[in-house]
């Protein structure tokens, strides 16, 4: 059996997985890593300051061997012409768009004859990418890790969306860390899996080493969703690993932002030097220094399947396997 799909031939992988945006965390050597290994990484452009764009991104061109061979990421929470532009001049070819108003970024990207995907809220917001053009839309159940544009768990919403788009393949995010995730997504009816909790747990992924840690240790009960680390982002569900900084604030009896514990204080320092306040939304990265404990440590329900930090390779080719493995069995049950 081959897990080939749709996704895998339109962007020339081995594996039907490809592997979501995670902040600072997906580094030229993670995203070129993903490449080597037969699958694919996206890119977030929203922290880039608009003038290093082009010139940031021609290290992932060089780290990932081509313009199409990653994918950039932009969340329409704020205007982001400039930076799409800016990805598209430098080369890029592969472009994610969530929330806002994506129409005018899917026409512009498309013009530039990139290969653009569209993470959408439910079935309305499916039928509206289809009808603009979109080659790929991204269902994402409420199990995600990181901010939760889904209304509804995957098992719902994936087949609600691939009703509503006839004829645009559909991938499906959230809950999935294992091959019979993949499996149960391609049965129903899904090109590919995108995951982000699973990946922040490899060993070439950018991520705090600490983040890496709490992900293969925590549990369901671990986990909650939440609005607390708004600072950048207000009024926008995300889950994360409880830490700290949510600690602290339930102990403090779920106090409303302006006044909770800490709020205001430096918890570290980003690159450029400017300070990182609590409930800030950049979750830590592997060289940051400060208490990156108390930042935002992003991860889906899926972080409960997932046991090890791996290699991205052994990774992908473990899971690819499980998935065949588990269509194979699939109807185990069935007298
Ligand atoms: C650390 C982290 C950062 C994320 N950042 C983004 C982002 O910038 N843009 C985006 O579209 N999705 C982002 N997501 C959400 C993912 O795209 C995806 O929907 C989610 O990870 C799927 O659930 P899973 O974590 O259970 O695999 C992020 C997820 C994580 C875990």
């Amino acid at each position: 059996m081959s897990l080939q799909t749709i996704l895998t031939n339109k962007l020339r992988l081995r594996h039907p997985i490809v592997a979501a945006p995670l902040g600072r965390g997906s580094t030229p050597e993670f995203l070129g890593a993903l490449a080597r290994e037969g699958s694919f990484g996206f890119v977030a452009l929203g922290h880039m300051p608009v003038a290093e764009v082009r010139q940031t991104l021609s290290g992932y061109i060089a780290a990932a061997g081509s313009g199409d061979r990653f994918g950039v990421n932009l969340v329409l929470i704020a205007d982001q012409t400039r930076r799409l532009e800016a990805a598209l001049d430098a080369g890029c070819r592969v472009v994610s768009l969530l929330r806002g108003d994506p129409a005018p970024y899917v026409r512009r990207a498309k013009d530039a004859g990139a290969t653009v995907f569209w993470t959408v809220s439910g079935p309305e917001e499916a039928r509206r990418a289809a009808g603009e053009g979109v080659d790929f839309i991204l269902a994402q159940g409420r199990e995600a890790g990181g901010h939760l544009t889904g209304e509804a768990p995957l098992m719902t919403i994936l087949p609600a969306v691939i009703d509503a788009a006839p004829g645009v393949p559909v991938l499906a995010a959230g809950g999935i860390a294992d091959g019979r995730g993949v499996a149960a997504a391609l049965a129903l009816g899904a090109c590919g899996a995108w995951m982000g909790t699973r990946f922040i747990a490899t060993n070439e992924s950018g991520c705090h080493p600490g983040h890496k840690q709490l992900v293969v240790e925590s549990g369901l009960s671990d986990l909650v969703e939440t609005t607390l680390f708004d600072v950048g982002w207000p009024n926008s569900p995300h889950r994360v690993i409880a830490n700290s900084t949510y600690e602290n604030w339930k102990a403090a009896g779920c106090p409303p932002t302006g006044s909770r514990p800490g709020e205001g204080e430096a918890i570290g320092t980003f690159p450029e030097g400017a300070p990182i306040f609590r409930y800030h939304v950049s979750p830590p990265w592997e060289t940051m220094e400060g208490e990156w404990e108390a930042g935002p440590l992003y991860a889906g329900t899926s972080a409960a399947l997932i046991n090890k930090v791996e290699p991205v390779g052994q990774m992908l080719t473990r899971i690819t396997a499980e998935a065949e493995a588990a269509l194979q069995r699939s109807t185990g049950y069935i007298c």
